[in-house]
């Protein structure tokens, strides 16, 4: 039994959208999105139906948790046999009504930079791992530590089962912040298109 996880809350199908719609605000000012959609309204619009697929997939096949039932920050985790992402598997894990109005050529956009950092995974991620997918505290909440709270948990899973965990950012802050977690860089390259940098993460079981 995992005491930690236990004073999360683990989401199921029916809070996918407001999950989603906590993550879209806590990642307005993510670098990618910034770039990608300088108009506000178009961001917050494709990072909604970003998110909803990575809630979904993570909610069908992974673990996604929020910090309590107020959702003031989620975690999406998944282990590595679910990475990447297929497009059979996200049909089936994304409610029908959503796949309905999605703006794939909207979403497009963040197509190559997502594949670039998906080839890093592959190729710098050890075979067996979990993956922190996404996580993201509403900006009202940041700083008091709700996304502690939500990492350190699984954080005594991964190290109860004796397995790494991988993350990507392209957020400078986050690296000093997850290296307070016990990760460190594997990898850090430029991506494609972008005046971005990308920066892969691994911790190894017990690293603090
Ligand atoms: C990243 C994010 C989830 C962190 O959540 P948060 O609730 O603001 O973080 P917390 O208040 O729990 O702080 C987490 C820890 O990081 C530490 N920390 C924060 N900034 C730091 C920095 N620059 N260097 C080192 N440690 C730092 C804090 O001291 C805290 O440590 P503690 O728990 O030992 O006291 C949140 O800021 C967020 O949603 N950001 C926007 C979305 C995003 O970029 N997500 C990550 C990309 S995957």
């Amino acid at each position: 039994m995992n005491v930690a996880l236990d004073s999360l809350v683990r989401l199921r199908k029916a809070d996918i959208k407001p999950a989603a719609r906590v993550l879209t605000e806590s990642f307005q000012q993510y670098p990618l999105l910034v770039q990608k959609y300088p108009d506000e309204s178009q961001r917050n619009k494709a990072a909604y139906y970003f998110f909803l697929v990575i809630v979904g997939y993570g909610v069908r096949w992974g673990e996604v948790y929020a910090s309590s039932p107020r959702m003031e920050g989620i975690a999406v985790w998944y282990r590595s046999e679910y990475f990447p992402m297929r497009f059979r598997k996200i049909l089936r894990s994304v409610p029908f009504s959503a796949l309905l109005c999605f703006p794939w050529s909207g979403v497009g956009r963040l197509q190559k930079a997502a594949d670039f950092v998906e080839a890093r995974h592959q190729l710098t991620a050890p075979s067996e791992h979990w993956f922190l997918d996404s996580v993201g505290v509403l900006p009202q909440y940041q700083g008091k530590g709700y996304g502690g709270k939500l990492i350190r948990a699984m954080l005594v899973r991964t190290d109860m089962e004796r397995l790494p965990v991988y993350l990507d950012t392209m957020d400078e802050t986050d690296v000093r912040r997850y290296e307070h977690f016990g990760f460190r860089i594997i990898d850090k390259s430029a991506v494609p298109k972008t005046t971005l940098t990308n920066w892969s993460m691994l911790r190894e079981p017990g690293n603090q």
